[in-house]
């Protein structure tokens, strides 16, 4: 098959996914679906081949204004408002059930706009949004307040409520499109939260897909708001707007720096999960085979477009080569192809711009003495390809080993017995905070370990930890609050203390 002919490629769609890509797409604003205001649109590539298939609305902040206008309606009056806990859950449920209804559309959709494996898109991306919406469908009714006993022993009855934050701005990024919109949609429709939702420009077919599900269910109208369009001017006019009550962005630390001091016009609440440098430490006495297969998904999974990827192998020499040996292997046989592909592992990444962004780091470490153990470059003749890389002898101070990469590409740094004590101050010496993972036989030292490393999430010989019911969230600059688990309803909700003199 030719990955240049979009028509080859858009014939492994479904016929449901086809006539999605295919419609003419707007805006989901208070239950209608409407224009942008300005009527502009942006193109949606393809990065298998770099072909335009499809346009959104490019909304504005006129768009975002009348979507943040339905979300408050929705939010102080009518069905919503009134509406039961139970009836709430029952909504949400009913949700996850249309997206695990559709999942296979859902997920050929995303492999198409994203580029990554429609296999991944399938059991990963669109497997864990059901499973996040039917596990926060049931918070719904468990959302509670407490009673206080007063140190003052006054006659009050003191208690707490526990109450929605109110209209939530949501940004999320590319990577995992449709999954991070659920990850921030499902705690806040589970809370009793509005929404409007700006997924990125590079892929925002699945939030609009999921915009129709939302519909389909029967969530009363401006619950839920769908505005595409560009970070710089959408996004931002999300971020500043006054009468939004909290903003939750997922994306680069750098915008997640601007959503701060957007949010501080009227100091909404501001939950950021942002970009990681993930190590991942292999000691001596590891099980070989199992880390070479967990390291490998670390780093390669979704084309290295993660923020928990791996992308730092601190390795004990004594099982250095060994290590090494099993993970150029497998990354030599890794297939690549479109996303559509069944058989695709390594799709193309999702733009020209982070192609160019991921070939120019590599030749940064290139240039600063690291060695080319595999790939090295772009792949194929069209599309968006890097091939899965492995830089070995990187040290801490390349630029490599410091920054967010977002890319199929392994800083490789070994240790000695004699250096075994500092791995973990190495490991912790970043400015992200993400995620990181062990691997030994040893359970002290991975008790020990799992306690000093500075991360939001740990795996221990394992390196992708996540589950709906598993608090997410970064250390450092990898961000604020934690997503998922019960601490996900408690970034959605305000607590009043209330007393009552006796
Ligand atoms: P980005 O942070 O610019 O985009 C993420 C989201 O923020 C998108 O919806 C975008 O439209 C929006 N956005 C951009 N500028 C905005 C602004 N001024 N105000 C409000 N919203 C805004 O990420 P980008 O440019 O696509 O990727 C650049 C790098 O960011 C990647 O190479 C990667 O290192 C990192 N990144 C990290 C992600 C993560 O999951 N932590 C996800 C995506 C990117
Ligand atoms: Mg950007």
């Amino acid at each position: 098959m030719s990955v240049e002919n979009t028509n080859d490629l858009l014939a492994l769609l479904g016929p449901a996914a086809t006539a999605f890509v295919n419609k003419e797409h707007k805006l989901f604003i208070d239950g209608e679906w409407v224009s942008a205001v300005k009527g502009e649109t942006l193109d949606v590539i393809n990065p298998a081949n770099g072909e335009v298939f499809a346009r959104v609305p490019a909304g504005e902040s006129i768009d975002i204004d009348r979507a943040v206008k339905a979300a408050r309606r929705a939010f102080e009056q009518g069905a919503w408002a009134e509406m039961s806990p139970s009836a709430r859950g029952k909504l949400l449920w009913r949700l996850g059930d249309l997206v695990e209804k559709n999942a296979d559309e859902l997920a050929q959709i995303e492999a198409l706009d994203n580029g990554k494996p429609v296999n991944d898109a399938r059991w990963g991306d669109v497997a864990f949004s059901h499973e996040l919406l039917h596990y926060m469908a049931g918070w719904s009714t468990k959302i509670n307040g407490e009673t206080i006993s007063l140190v003052s022993g006054a006659p009050f009855h003191a208690y707490t409520l526990r109450t929605p934050v109110g209209v939530c701005g949501q940004i999320v990024p590319w990577n995992f499109s449709l999954m991070m919109a659920v990850w921030k949609v499902a705690p806040a429709l589970a809370a009793g939260c509005t929404i409007v939702l700006k997924p990125a420009e590079q892929t925002p077919l699945t939030a609009l897909r999921l915009a129709e599900l939302v519909e389909e269910a029967g969530f009363p109208a401006g619950v839920f708001n769908v505005v595409t369009g560009n970070g710089e001017t959408a996004g931002a006019a999300l971020a500043e707007h006054t009468d939004v009550d909290k903003i939750a962005f997922t994306g680069s630390t750098e915008v997640g720096r601007k959503i701060l001091a957007a949010a501080g016009t009227n100091l909404k609440k501001v939950s950021l999960e942002l970009g990681g440098k993930s190590p991942m430490i292999v000691y001596a006495d590891a099980d070989i085979d199992k880390a070479v297969s967990a390291i490998a998904s670390g780093i390669f999974y979704n084309m290295g477009q993660t923020c928990t990827a791996g992308t730092r192998l601190y390795l004990h020499n004594d099982v250095a080569d060994k290590v090494l040996e099993g993970l150029v292997s497998h990354a030599r046989a890794l297939k690549m192809g479109p996303g559509l592909d069944q058989e695709t592992q390594i799709g193309p990444l999702v733009s020209a711009e982070q192609k160019q962004r991921v070939c120019d780091y590599i030749a940064s470490g290139l240039a600063e003495g690291a060695t080319l153990l595999t790939g090295g470059g772009s792949w194929g003749t069209s599309g968006y390809f890097v091939e899965p890389t492995i830089l070995d002898n990187t040290h801490n101070d390349m630029r490599v080993v410091q920054e967010e990469i977002f890319g199929p590409v392994l800083c490789v740094i070994r240790f000695s017995e004699a250096e075994e004590e500092n791995v973990v101050i190495q490991a912790n010496n970043s400015i992200y905070g993400l995620a990181a993972s062990i691997f030994t036989q040893d359970i002290s030292r991975a008790h020990r370990v799992a306690k000093r490393l500075k991360a939001g999430t740990i795996g221990i010989n394992t390196h992708h930890v996540i589950d709906p019911a598993l608090p997410f969230g970064g250390f450092k600059q990898s961000g604020w609050g934690r997503e998922m688990g019960w601490e996900a309803i408690e970034l959605y909700t305000e607590l009043r203390s209330v007393g009552v003199a006796l």
